[in-house]
């Protein structure tokens, strides 16, 4: 008898032993302030459930296969099911509408390279008290879960498992920012900068920033400004445009953006001449756009792409000096160069179908002037 409840016992401690996975709205009750900003940020949005364009995308490829879940729903449980097609996304499940969730990224060990992409290893095994990483020097007890620092958090490399590089079905590299990445690149230092306020609402006081969780990218107006530096110089009928890319990788990581420097000059309020007049890709010098070729020499998207139409790009905290031939310039005329960035190329938003305003939209970044004495 005592054997038989023994064996009963068991089965109903297994049967709890499902853990549940940790949501990011759970870190919300000790983590307020990274949770606020967490939810503002891309990473959240990146499944198919809360990014039209990438859902626009993902249907292009493959209406059935969502291969593209190992970044943009990472944290699905059924990751192989959702990738063969064998099951479809589900909006109930909160593992695959929280996207690149908090717990997600917090418990990412290592990440091992591949040529198709690299792959974050998973420390995650269903315990009830899971360990997460991070670089803390020497984090406060909590109830919740174990802290561990973990060297990769430190060096950026921990951002590499999906911003490194992918191929497309065909084997074809579509992007690569780690060709400019090395363990001294600060991804972190850029895009999570120190902020005053605390880490966790419990411990007020304590420690006075955190660093931001906002990942402010090419969807931030405060963050296109940060992108290049622009200089103008002008002698003999010639003008001369710095561009100075500031970041930590190539003006162009996403294949299907499209950004550029428009310049004007003005006298008495009339142009008298510009870099280009409708189409940037006018003026190539000027403009970092990636067009891919398809098997018969045709522009087409990263999917079906097998080389390159157009690479112009610009690697990390490189500059190219453009001199263009100009009419010779007087007193009081203007010279004004803008920096202009698109989340999407029009060309392709075109081959896409996509129409959505707030993803075709143009943004602008810095000015520079110069004013011919
Ligand atoms: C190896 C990881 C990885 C895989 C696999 C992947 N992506 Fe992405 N994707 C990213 C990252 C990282 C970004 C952000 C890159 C950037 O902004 O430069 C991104 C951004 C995008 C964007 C831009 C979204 C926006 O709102 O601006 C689209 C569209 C997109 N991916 C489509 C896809 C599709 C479709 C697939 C599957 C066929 C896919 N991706 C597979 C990592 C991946
Ligand atoms: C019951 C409160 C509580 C909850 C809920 C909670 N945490 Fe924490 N967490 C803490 C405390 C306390 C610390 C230590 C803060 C300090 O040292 O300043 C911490 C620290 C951390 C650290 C830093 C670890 C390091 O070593 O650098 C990370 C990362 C973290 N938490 C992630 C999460 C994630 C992800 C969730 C949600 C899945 C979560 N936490 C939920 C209380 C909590
Ligand atoms: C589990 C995969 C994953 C990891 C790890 C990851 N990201 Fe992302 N990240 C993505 C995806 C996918 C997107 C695109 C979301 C979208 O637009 O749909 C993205 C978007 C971004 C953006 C916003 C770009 C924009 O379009 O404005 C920035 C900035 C960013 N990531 C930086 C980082 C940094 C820095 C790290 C390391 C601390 C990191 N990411 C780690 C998957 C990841
Ligand atoms: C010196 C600062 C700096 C460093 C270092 C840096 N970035 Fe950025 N990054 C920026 C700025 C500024 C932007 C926004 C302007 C833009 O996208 O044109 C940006 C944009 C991005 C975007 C969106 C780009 C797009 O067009 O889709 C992603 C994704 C991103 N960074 C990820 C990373 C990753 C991953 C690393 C580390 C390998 C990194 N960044 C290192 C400054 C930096
Ligand atoms: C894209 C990956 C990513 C996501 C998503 C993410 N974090 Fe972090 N987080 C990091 C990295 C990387 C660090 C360490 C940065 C550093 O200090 O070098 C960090 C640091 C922290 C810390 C320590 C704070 C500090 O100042 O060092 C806490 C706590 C934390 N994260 C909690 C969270 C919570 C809660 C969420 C969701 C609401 C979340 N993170 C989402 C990458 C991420």
């Amino acid at each position: 008898m005592n054997f038989l409840l023994s064996i009963l016992l068991l089965l109903t401690i297994s049967a709890n032993a499902e853990v549940k996975y940790p949501s990011s709205e759970s870190c919300n009750e000790c983590h307020e302030n990274i949770y606020r900003e967490h939810q503002s940020s891309m990473h959240p949005k990146s499944s198919l459930f809360k990014d039209e364009f990438h859902a626009t995308m993902k249907d292009i490829v493959n209406k059935n296969e969502y291969g593209c879940a190992v970044c943009h729903m990472p944290a699905t449980k059924n990751m192989r099911a959702m990738m063969s097609g064998k099951e479809q996304p589900d909006s109930t499940k909160y593992r695959q509408t929280d996207g690149v969730s908090c717990f997600f990224c917090h418990q990412i060990k290592k990440i091992y390279d591949s040529p198709a992409h690299k792959i974050n290893y998973s420390n995650y095994s269903g315990d009830k008290k899971p360990t997460v990483f991070g670089n803390l020097k020497k984090a406060y007890e909590s109830n919740e879960h174990y802290s561990e620092s973990n060297e990769i958090y430190k060096t950026s490399e921990v951002c590499m498992g999906c911003h490194a590089h992918k191929q497309n079905y065909i084997g074809f590299e579509v992007c690569n920012v780690e060709k400019g990445y090395d363990k001294q690149t600060d991804c972190i230092g850029c895009h999570m900068p120190r902020t005053s306020g605390t880490i966790e609402k419990k411990d007020k006081g304590m420690r006075e920033s955190y660093v931001s969780h906002e990942f402010l990218g090419v969807h931030s107006q405060k963050m296109i400004k940060k992108a290049v530096k622009l200089e103008l110089s002008y002698k003999n009928s010639q003008l001369k445009l710095t561009i100075n890319n500031k970041m930590g990788h190539a003006i162009i990581t996403h294949p299907m953006r499209l950004k550029y420097a428009k310049t004007i000059i003005t006298r008495d309020s009339k142009i008298i001449w510009s870099n280009f007049k409708e189409d940037p890709a006018n003026d190539k010098e000027a403009t970092f756009v990636i067009i891919f070729k398809d098997i018969d020499g045709k522009a087409t998207l990263p999917n079906k792409a097998l080389g390159y139409k157009l690479n112009r790009n610009l690697r990390a905290n490189s500059s190219k000096v453009i001199t263009y031939k100009v009419p010779k310039l007087q007193k009081g005329d203007i010279v004004k160069t803008t920096w202009v960035s698109y989340l999407i190329n029009p060309v392709l938003a075109k081959m896409a179908g996509i129409t959505a305003k707030d993803i075709i939209k143009q943004s602008i970044g810095i000015q520079e002037m110069l004013t011919i004495k």
